[in-house]
C-alpha cells in the first residue's frame, strides 16, 4: 500500500480544519484526502491520471459518501474538472506529484527494473505511447538528451548509443532488456548501493509520462483558483520538479494580482523517524502558498 509522505506539514500547511473545498490533484490511493477529509474538510475533489489509482482512492473513500468526487483526469485539465462541476474558488489544493510507490510496485506497469516485464511505464493507460515505444520512435540525440535531463545521468551519450544498436538489432521490449543494457554502457563504480538502471529508468518515465510539461502553467492556474485565505500544498520527489515549483511559487508572489504569500522560506523535508519507516519519503520537498485575505 502507497503511504502518504509529510502527512502532519500537508494539515498543517493546507489547514483544512477551516473547512471548505479542497481538491487532491493526484489522489492516488487517497491517503492525503482521507486525512483532509477527517482533519475537516467539507468536500473533496479528487483527481488522478491512472484510473487504477482511483479504484484504490474510492475504495478508501467510500466511508466520506458524498462529500468525495473522484475524477479521472489529468491536474493539467484541473480548470475544465473545477468549470464542469461550477466551481469558481476552492479553499485548499494538494499535489504530489510523480509516481506512487502503488503503480512503482505493481506487476505488470513496466515501472520497476526488478522484474522482467513490458516496458510500459504509462501512468494513463488509456492513453499516449508506452516507453517501449517511445524508444523505438525516438533519435538517438532525443534519447541521450532525456536521459541527460530528466536522469542527470553523465553516461547519458553511452546509454542512447547502446539503446540505438540494440534497436538494429530487434529492440527493447522489456524493462529486464532495458536495465541490463544501461548496466553494460557504463562503467562500474565502486561500491554505488544504487542501480546504474535507476537514472534512466526515471528520465523515461519522466518524459513518457510528460511530468515536467505544463506543471508551471498547472501551478498558476492552481493558484488562481484560491478562494482568499485558501492554501496550495506540492509535495516533489526530485530536484527538477522542486525547482519548477520553487520558481513558479517565486513568480506568483512577484505578480500582486495573484494575493500569493510563500508559507515555506525552505523547503519542508521529511523528519529522520519517517524516513526511517517510509525510506521512499527521503527525497520529498514540501513547499505551501497561500492566497491572502484581502
Ligand atoms: C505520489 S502519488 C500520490 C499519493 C497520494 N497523495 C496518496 O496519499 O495516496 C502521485 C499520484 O499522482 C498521479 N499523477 C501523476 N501525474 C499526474 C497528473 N499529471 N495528473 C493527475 N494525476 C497525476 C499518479 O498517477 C499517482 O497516483
Amino acid at each position: 500500500m502507497h503511504e502518504p509522505v509529510m502527512v502532519a506539514e500537508v494539515l498543517e500547511h493546507l489547514a483544512p480544519g477551516r473547512g471548505g473545498l479542497f481538491v487532491d490533484c493526484t489522489v492516488g490511493a487517497g491517503g492525503h484526502a482521507r486525512a483532509i477529509l477527517e482533519a475537516g474538510a467539507t468536500r473533496l475533489i479528487g483527481l488522478d491520471r491512472d484510473p487504477e489509482a482511483l479504484e484504490h482512492a474510492a475504495a478508501a473513500l467510500e466511508p466520506y459518501g458524498p462529500r468525495v468526487d473522484l475524477v479521472h483526469a489529468d491536474y493539467r485539465r484541473l480548470d475544465d474538472v473545477l468549470e464542469a462541476r461550477g466551481v469558481a474558488a476552492v479553499d485548499g489544493v494538494l499535489a504530489d506529484l510523480g509516481v506512487s510507490s502503488m503503480q512503482l510496485d505493481a506487476p505488470g506497469r513496466g515501472f520497476s527494473f526488478r522484474r522482467d516485464e513490458p516496458l510500459d511505464m504509462r501512468m494513463d493507460r488509456t492513453s499516449g505511447r508506452t516507453a517501449a515505444e517511445a524508444i523505438r520512435e525516438a533519435d538517438e540525440r532525443t534519447l541521450a538528451d532525456v536521459i541527460y535531463e530528466f536522469g542527470e545521468e553523465r553516461y547519458a551519450r553511452r546509454i542512447a548509443r547502446a539503446i540505438a544498436e540494440a534497436r538494429a538489432g530487434g529492440g527493447i521490449r522489456t524493462t529486464g532488456e532495458l536495465a541490463e543494457l544501461v548496466r553494460r554502457a557504463i562503467p562500474r563504480r565502486g561500491t554505488s548501493r544504487i542501480d546504474p538502471a535507476t537514472r534512466t529508468f526515471q528520465a523515461i518515465r519522466i518524459w513518457v509520462n510528460r511530468e515536467l510539461e505544463g506543471l508551471d502553467a498547472f501551478l498558476t492556474r492552481a493558484a488562481r483558483r484560491l478562494a482568499p485565505g485558501g492554501r496550495m500544498v506540492v509535495i516533489t520527489f526530485h530536484s527538477l520538479e522542486d525547482r519548477i515549483v520553487k520558481h513558479t511559487l517565486r513568480a506568483l508572489q512577484a505578480t500582486a494580482d495573484t494575493g500569493l504569500t510563500i508559507r515555506t522560506k525552505r523547503p519542508v523535508v521529511p523528519s529522520e523517524a519517517e524516513i526511517e519507516r517510509n525510506p521512499r519519503a527521503r527525497s520529498a520537498k514540501l513547499r505551501a502558498a497561500e492566497r491572502q485575505t484581502s
